[in-house]
């Protein structure tokens, strides 16, 4: 079964230490939970594990299925099965989310398909989910509201099929309905062995999701770790209930 081990990571925003000596273990097939207050380091700590420039590692370390990752180039993190969803996502105008697509799914999976069976095949799938395959169409992110971006995010996850993604508060300004397609997404990918860690700030995720631990994040450092009934504590008495490791 696929691992991703994060090892003692200390992460560096501009010269300064926002995650300190994070630690975890992810398998194939589970979700994990991470919330925290603003500014606790949530975001930070994924963008470094996908290599984003703008977030240095300096200790520790990322292992994939046994292999050290930390250092590879983005790409190459992304083709050994590793899929970030930015919590703020950029605007691309000129690209659509298809040809971006087509062009990521063949770099991931390898082989040909000619773009018009490429676009068939996600408008089956989107529409499996209940999701717009409009969207397919769009240039990506271009002229989309936050929610529609989250569901955009979802369509590239459900084409590309990584071993893990990290999805930085995907259920962020997602309505109602939605939010239950881009759960059924995860929960069907999850099934076929995608791990997932999943950043948010709701604890109504756990009416659509059951995640196999919740870490809670303050101050760069993972404080505390457990299950469901964190969220709990945390809906209750705010992250002041969550205490110190
Ligand atoms: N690119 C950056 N340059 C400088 N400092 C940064 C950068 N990104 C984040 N920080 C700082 O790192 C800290 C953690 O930010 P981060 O975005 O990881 O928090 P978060 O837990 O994701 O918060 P939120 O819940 O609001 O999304 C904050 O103090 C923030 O100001
Ligand atoms: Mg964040």
């Amino acid at each position: 079964m696929s691992e991703l081990s994060i090892q003692r990571l200390t992460v560096a925003a501009d010269k300064k230490t926002v995650v300190t000596e994070a630690s975890f273990a992810l398998k194939g097939g589970e979700i994990h939970l991470l919330m925290g207050p603003n500014g606790s380091g949530k975001s930070s700590l994924l963008n470094a594990i996908m290599g984003h420039p703008k977030y240095a590692v300096v200790k520790g370390g990322i292992v994939l299925d046994g292999e050290d990752i930390t250092h590879l180039p983005t790409e190459k993190k992304a083709k050994a099965g590793i899929f970030l969803s930015l919590q703020h996502l950029p605007e691309i105008a000129g690209v659509t989310l298809t040809n971006f697509l087509h062009k990521a799914y063949r770099a991931q999976k390898g082989g040909e398909i000619a773009p018009l069976d490429f676009y068939k095949m996600m408008e089956t799938r989107a529409k499996e989910f209940g999701m717009d395959p409009g969207f397919l169409k769009k240039h990506l992110n271009t002229g989309l509201s936050g929610g529609e971006k989250k569901q955009s995010e979802v369509l590239q996850l459900l084409a590309l099929e990584p071993k893990f993604a990290l999805l930085d508060e995907i259920d962020s300004g997602v309505d109602v309905d939605a939010l239950k397609n881009v759960f059924a997404v995860i929960e069907h990918l999850r099934k076929k062995g995608v791990g997932f860690l999943l950043v948010s700030h709701y604890a109504k995720l756990l009416e659509h999701v059951h995640p196999d631990q919740v870490s809670v994040m303050k101050n760069g450092d993972i404080v505390a770790t457990g299950g469901k009934e964190l969220v709990e504590q945390i809906s209750q008495g705010g992250f002041d209930a969550i205490s110190s490791l």
